[in-house]
């Protein structure tokens, strides 16, 4: 049940910083995401909360206690990893009750303990199987399960649903966040997989390369995305390319690629600023050619149709050339066919705008 404070922290391996100078306070009962793409260090935080490695500078609290000096074993956490740890040697119940006889618990006391977090992760009729004898998400319930058994107050998660396949991933996410919140635990979780913390957290730290880059809700991050990294990471943006023409009262007016002239309500920027453009694919309107243009609207054709279930997702090649992708509902929304003439368009205040990153866009948004 306790916060997590970590104060500039930092790990090197060699000449690789993997945490370079990370703040990051997961609050009390919280479920927290550490979210990014590979090797950008969220397997080296975790670890470092866990004890399993010192960081090289900073501090690391969990509740009042600076833990820097504490053995993992006395930090009350429970670890789960994304290859199913389990003993193999051993049967469910002796894999969970494990902990508190290691604890020194009586038998009476372990099997208590054992009952009732086998319980909790539905899998009682199972004590007797061995982990060989069980599917991938019900080894993950059992590790979950020996984390509980031996006390932890603090889960630690390493993409612990990343071996499983998508039906039992999406099922054992929201398995694992209700017995977390059941239990008033602490809870964080490393994964790359964006929808996954999407749906599970309360707040998710974005990672790349070593570094948070913002820490927020799953809406916030979704909303009002800092930087462009953000925005390309949680849902999907589409990048457009232009300068600023004009600052107005109303916001900043843009030229695109090709002289196409745009609105956003943003006014943070300079005039002749090169800039970045972000629109969610979700956030276009597309019309029939026929249509009035005005505002922000820009004339394209449909180059691609791919029918996805609940959505449809278009490509589209705008007149100057950019190719954008619109989503759109499949059941509410009228459709368009490949070749048709469309006008493009989008509410002003929808759009991000951030300053063209120095290295340029495809650098910003690579993950390595
Ligand atoms: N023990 C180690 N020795 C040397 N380098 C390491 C060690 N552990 C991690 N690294 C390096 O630190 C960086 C961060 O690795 P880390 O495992 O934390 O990434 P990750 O975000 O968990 O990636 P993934 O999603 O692939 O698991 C990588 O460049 C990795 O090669
Ligand atoms: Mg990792």
């Amino acid at each position: 049940m306790p916060d997590v404070r970590l104060v500039n922290v930092t790990k090197r391996f060699g000449k690789i910083v993997a945490v370079n100078n990370v703040s990051l306070h997961v609050y009390d009962k919280e479920y927290f995401s550490l979210l990014g793409p590979s090797g950008c260090g969220k397997t080296t935080l975790l670890r470092l909360i866990a004890g399993l490695i010192q960081p090289d500078e900073g501090e690391i609290y969990i509740g009042d206690r600076l833990v820097n000096d504490v053995p993992p074993e006395d930090r009350d956490i429970g670890f789960v990893f994304q290859t199913f740890a389990l003993f193999p040697h051993m049967n469910s119940w002796d894999n969970v009750i494990y902990g508190p006889r290691v604890k020194g618990f009586d038998m009476e006391k372990a099997s208590t303990i054992g009952h009732e977090v086998l319980e909790m992760v539905r899998l009682h009729e199972r004590l007797d199987a061995f982990p060989n004898e069980l599917s991938g998400g019900m080894m993950q319930r059992i590790a979950v399960a020996r984390a509980l058994a031996a006390g932890a107050k603090l889960l630690l998660l390493d993409e612990p649903l990343g071996q499983l396949d998508a039906k039992v991933r999406n099922e054992l996410r929201y398995e694992i966040r209700r017995m977390a919140k059941d239990l008033e635990l602490t809870a964080i979780h490393v994964t790359h997989d964006q929808a996954e913390a999407m749906a599970i957290s309360d707040r998710i730290a974005v990672m790349k390369k070593g570094k948070i880059l913002q820490v927020g809700t799953p809406r916030e991050l979704y909303m009002k995305p800092k930087n462009i990294f953000v925005a390309h990471f949680i849902g999907e943006s589409n990048f457009l390319e232009g300068y600023v023409l004009k600052v107005t009262s109303k916001g900043t007016v843009i030229e695109l690629r090709g002289g196409v002239k745009v609105q956003t309500t943003s006014k943070d920027m300079k005039i002749g600023e090169r800039i970045v453009l972000a629109v969610r694919p979700e956030t276009f309107i597309l019309e029939k050619d026929i249509a009035k243009k005005g505002e922000n609207a820009i004339s394209g054709v449909i180059e691609r149709v791919t029918f996805e279930g609940t959505n449809i997702r278009y490509e589209v090649r705008l007149e100057n050339q950019d190719l954008i992708v619109v989503v759109k509902p499949s059941l509410t929304e009228e459709w368009f066919n490949t070749g048709e003439k469309v006008i493009v368009k989008f509410p002003p205040e929808k759009a991000h705008l951030f300053t063209y990153p120095e290295r340029g866009l495809r650098e910003e948004i690579a993950s390595e």
